[in-house]
């Protein structure tokens, strides 16, 4: 075959795409067929190849169950879901920055009463009191942002991957006060290894990478008029800071936990919230 009948095949399922109602569907499913049949085409891929390649997604979403999603696991992995977020969250106009959503997020929990402990049962961990205030962007404290919180015990495990752990535990939603405060008890985080059973696991092995991420406590926060943010806040000096596996640090997340009298430690963060106006996503 040809260099003009290869790329005749490409042209041909791109065509075939040509009366797509979806028109944003059609646009972007032909520039990932142009490159996915590019780089069919530069590697000479064979069909073993492609079969390990179509064995693997199979795997991807045979492993997915409702406490597992290996397919975000993927994507942040591959450095895609950071690079999605760099593109639909503009930096540097004073609000604070996003980073991957994981694959952990549970669902809504209970709204905590401010200061309360998002611990359900007791861990050794430096205690920690968590502290924040959420603004919109013009300075004006936002009053009932819901601020859902997540994080992973001390064995490196959220609680669901792992059954000895009760549900909910160090996770919590909490609602700011009327001067967009909010305020609570945990542990100081550690970094921890993505699952690496899995098929995701098996690749980074293969590629000699490692599956560690700093450690970091996971933000979503939601308010009226404003885009949600979704973000985590990475303790200093954690040993992966400059190596995520999934590519999640800015610098401007990372915080240092400061010594408080009685020897336990807290955070104090001001998060920012862009306008609901900003971006595409709104
Ligand atoms: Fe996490």
């Amino acid at each position: 075959m040809t260099d003009s009948s290869f790329a005749a095949i490409t042209q041909s399922a791109i065509d075939s795409m040509a009366k797509a109602p979806n028109a944003r569907l059609r646009d972007v499913l032909s520039v990932v067929l142009r490159h996915l049949h590019d780089a069919i085409r530069e590697t000479r891929l064979t069909a073993a190849e492609w079969e390990a390649v179509i064995a693997f997604l199979t795997r991807t979403g045979e492993t997915c169950s409702a406490e597992r999603q290996e397919f975000i696991l993927l994507s942040d992995f591959l450095g895609v879901s950071m690079l999605v977020d760099a593109l639909n969250h503009a930096s540097g106009s004073g609000v604070s920055e996003s980073t991957v959503f994981g694959p952990f997020y549970a669902g809504r929990q209970p709204i905590l009463p401010v200061g309360t402990s998002i611990l359900k049962r007791a861990e050794k961990g430096a205690s920690l009191r968590m502290r924040g205030t959420v603004r919109s962007q013009d300075g004006t404290p936002t009053s009932g942002a819901l601020v859902e919180v997540w994080q992973a015990a001390p064995n490196g495990l959220y609680d669901v991957q792992d059954p000895a752990q009760p549900a909910g535990h160090l996770r919590a939603s909490f609602e700011t006060a009327a001067d967009g405060s909010f305020a609570f008890e945990t542990i100081l985080p550690v970094s921890y290894a993505i699952p690496d059973d899995g098929p995701v696991g098996d690749l980074l092995q293969a590629l000699g990478r490692h599956p560690n991420r700093p450690a970091h406590i996971h933000f979503m926060i939601t308010a009226t008029g404003c885009r949600p943010l979704v973000t985590h806040l990475f303790i200093d000096g954690d040993p992966y800071l400059e190596s995520d596996a999934v590519f999640g640090v800015k610098s401007s997340l990372v915080v240092r936990p400061q010594r408080r009298a009685d020897g336990s430690l807290a955070i104090d963060y001001p998060f920012t919230l862009a306008g609901a106006a900003m971006g595409q996503d709104g």
